[in-house]
């Protein structure tokens, strides 16, 4: 289990605040190769009926909701997330979607029990501050026959960023906060075993780094997450470096590669 805390305060305020940062970190995802489309990897593990109530928890700007809305799900849809502010597109669209909006957290859901057909927690669950708890929950408003479907980026996820974290701890001695390191690669599994049965899939992809800018932009949606957080004149004088640093990588291996580690899980409630 987990050792190391999260804030959920400093996610609130800081990355999550709006979904400017998300988006520029999924077009940055969206560079890799072979494509992965976690929606419709979420959407290939779902019941084949269509009826079926979903609820998306930590649902970000609730595209993963609007998408499978577009495929023909046609029951009650909700997501819920810590962050207010990031659920602003999906409130501003939730009438044409017909998707409801709240904000809570995932280790106290404001469902009775048996209430939802699937739960989807999308790159969010090591985030949580109480990670079983927020499992229990899960459980808990999910039906004994529906689905929890779940998918994290792994600690091995992106080491040339790692590098560049590194990098910045070692010459600034700020920290950058990353998550992905509460849950690691299978821990899922300490989480899961006693209520859930589960099949953990593998997903990763490559990108060849033939220029340090699209890494530094993405590298450049951090700042929130420095430790302390850096003002914005520090964090230019780093973002300077760092573009420096990695086109010295890049002059070192003109073949680097960045890669993305992440699964996806199929959970599904035990028979007790
Ligand atoms: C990486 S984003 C993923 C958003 C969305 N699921 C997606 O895949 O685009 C993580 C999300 O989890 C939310 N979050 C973090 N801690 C949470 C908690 N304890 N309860 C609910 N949501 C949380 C954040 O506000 C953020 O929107």
């Amino acid at each position: 289990m987990s050792t190391i805390q999260t804030n959920p305060q400093a996610l609130i305020d800081g990355q999550y605040k709006t979904d400017k940062e998300l988006n520029v970190r999924q077009s940055f995802n969206d560079l890799f190769e072979p494509k992965i489309h976690l929606d419709t990897e979420i959407l290939k593990r779902l019941p084949n009926n269509k009826d079926i109530s979903i609820l998306d928890v930590g649902c970000g700007s609730g595209n993963t909701l609007m998408f499978l809305r577009e495929r023909g799900y046609t029951e009650k849809m909700v997501g819920i997330d810590i962050s207010e502010g990031i659920m602003k597109k999906g409130i501003d669209l939730s009438e044409k979607y017909a998707l409801a909006f709240q904000q809570a957290t995932a280790e106290d859901l404001p469902f009775d029990e048996n209430a939802f057909d699937v739960v989807i927690a999308r790159h969010v669950l090591y985030h949580v501050d109480d990670i079983s708890l927020a499992i229990q929950e899960i459980h808990r408003v999910l039906k004994p026959t529906g689905v929890f479907i779940i998918t994290l980026n792994s600690f091995e996820n992106k080491p040339v960023m790692l590098k560049l974290r590194q990098f910045v701890k070692e010459k600034f001695d700020i920290g950058m906060i990353r998550n992905e390191e509460r849950i690691g690669t299978l821990p899922i599994q300490e989480y899961l075993s006693s209520l859930f049965d589960f099949e953990y899939t593998e997903l990763s992809n490559s990108l060849h780094l033939a220029t340090p800018d699209k890494l530094a932009e993405y590298f450049n949606t951090y700042q929130n997450t420095g430790e302390p957080i850096p003002s914005h004149k520090k964090w230019q004088t780093i973002m300077n470096d760092v573009k420096n640093y990695l086109q010295s990588l890049i002059d070192e291996n003109p073949d680097l590669m960045e890669k993305n580690v992440a699964s996806i899980t199929l959970a599904k409630p035990k028979r007790i």
